[in-house]
């Protein structure tokens, strides 16, 4: 299988990339990333030499649809990712999440290429805290910042033109992911380099706020299964079962630098801050057998505390520039 992989320089397409290399030999990649502030080759060490990578935006039709003429497949993972930038300036996300799914259904349906679509959980809005149900695919959408209204739009797209022009897609929407080679403006990562140069982590508002956790690895399975074997036309949700505070998620970090549970900051709050994401992944584990093989959140975390303390010359180079993006941006310790 010839497999283009949109977005393979960043977080989750990088180490989507890696899995495949080690579990399936037979599948030949093509990595075709902007490298953004997100994108990183470093993260693709060691997997170079066995693919081939094309710089360039999803966006540019005619870039894509000479790639996707030469592919089976496509998995599109690119995207601007991160709400709070998506709230400092939301151009960059209109053009690539909208304007670059577009150019890539316009290819798959041109060359009749099989697409899957990579999405977030967070296009359903966000549940109470006491709130016994959990998104399901039947769930109505309703994002909330620019970011995730984004998302949804592209989503919307995959589905019309599955429905409209018979483009043999699939979407998978899947919950926070942690683990190797996440930006450092990310949640975990941030505070996980925050300990490793003796600054406080920094909780926003009062850390309430609930997230869905899976380790990175669990999710790409999870796309391989729907890639593989989902129902044209069908969205999966993925998730793990792993609902947790961020002031849980804080407190664990902090146990694993052998410091005391409350020596974090709390700071200015993110406008418009999604309350609680819950994920019902039962239709991917009914219809296609999937289980996520990270029993734990702490074992995942345990893992990925490791993973930054041995590689900090991947993340330092990107470190103070973020810390100085949340500073421009206003956020502040609360007293
Ligand atoms: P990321 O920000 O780490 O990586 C995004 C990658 O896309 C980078 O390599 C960047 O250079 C590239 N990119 C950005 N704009 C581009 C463009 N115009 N053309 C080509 N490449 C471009 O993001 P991530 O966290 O790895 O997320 C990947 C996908 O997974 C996104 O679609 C995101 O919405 C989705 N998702 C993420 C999570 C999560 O927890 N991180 C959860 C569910 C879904
Ligand atoms: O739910 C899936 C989504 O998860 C993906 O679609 C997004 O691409 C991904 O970025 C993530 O979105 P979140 O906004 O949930 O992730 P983030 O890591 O930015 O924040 C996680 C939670 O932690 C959120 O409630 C905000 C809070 N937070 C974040 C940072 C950076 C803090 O309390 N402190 C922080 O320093």
């Amino acid at each position: 299988m010839r497999l283009l992989v949109t977005g393979g320089a960043g977080f989750i397409g990088a180490n989507f990339v890696h899995q495949t290399l080690r579990e399936r030999p037979d599948v030949e990649v093509t990595v075709l990333d902007a490298l953004t502030y997100a994108g990183d080759r470093a993260s693709l060490a060691g997997a170079a030499e066995r693919i081939s990578f094309v710089e360039g935006d999803v966006a540019d039709a005619d870039l894509v649809g000479r790639l996707v003429a030469g592919a089976d497949a496509v998995v599109h993972f690119a995207a601007e990712s991160h709400n709070d930038n998506s709230l400092s300036d939301p151009g960059p996300f209109l053009r690539t999440n909208l304007l670059g799914t577009y150019a890539l259904l316009e290819a798959v349906r041109a060359h009749d290429v099989r697409y899957h679509h990579i999405s977030t959980d967070e296009v359903y809005g966000d549940l109470e805290l006491d709130d016994p149900q959990r998104f399901t695919e039947a769930t109505p959408y309703n994002p909330s910042s620019p970011y995730s209204s984004t998302k949804a739009g592209s989503d919307l797209l995959v589905r019309a033109w599955a429905r409209s022009f018979g483009v043999r897609a699939t979407i998978s929407n899947c919950s926070n992911n942690y683990g190797p080679y996440q930006h450092v403006e990310k949640f975990i990562p941030r505070q996980i380099t925050n300990l490793v140069d003796g600054v406080r982590p920094k909780l926003y508002g009062a850390g309430e706020n609930v997230r869905d956790w899976i380790h990175v690895e669990d999710h790409n399975r999870a796309v391989w299964a729907v890639l593989e074997r989902g129902r044209l036309g069908e969205t999966y949700l993925i998730g793990a079962d792993g609902e947790l505070s961020n002031k849980r998620v804080v407190e664990l970090v902090l146990q694993a630098f052998g410091r005391p549970s409350d020596d974090y900051d709390h700071v200015t709050d993110r406008p418009g801050h999604d309350l609680r994401y819950a994920i019902d992944s039962s239709k991917l584990r009914d219809e296609l057998g999937w289980r996520p093989r990270y029993p734990t959140f702490e074992e995942g975390l345990a893992a990925t505390v490791d993973w930054y303390r041995a590689h900090e010359g991947w993340w330092r180079p990107r470190k103070a520039a973020t810390e100085a993006r949340y500073a421009a941006a206003g956020q502040q310790v609360l007293p």
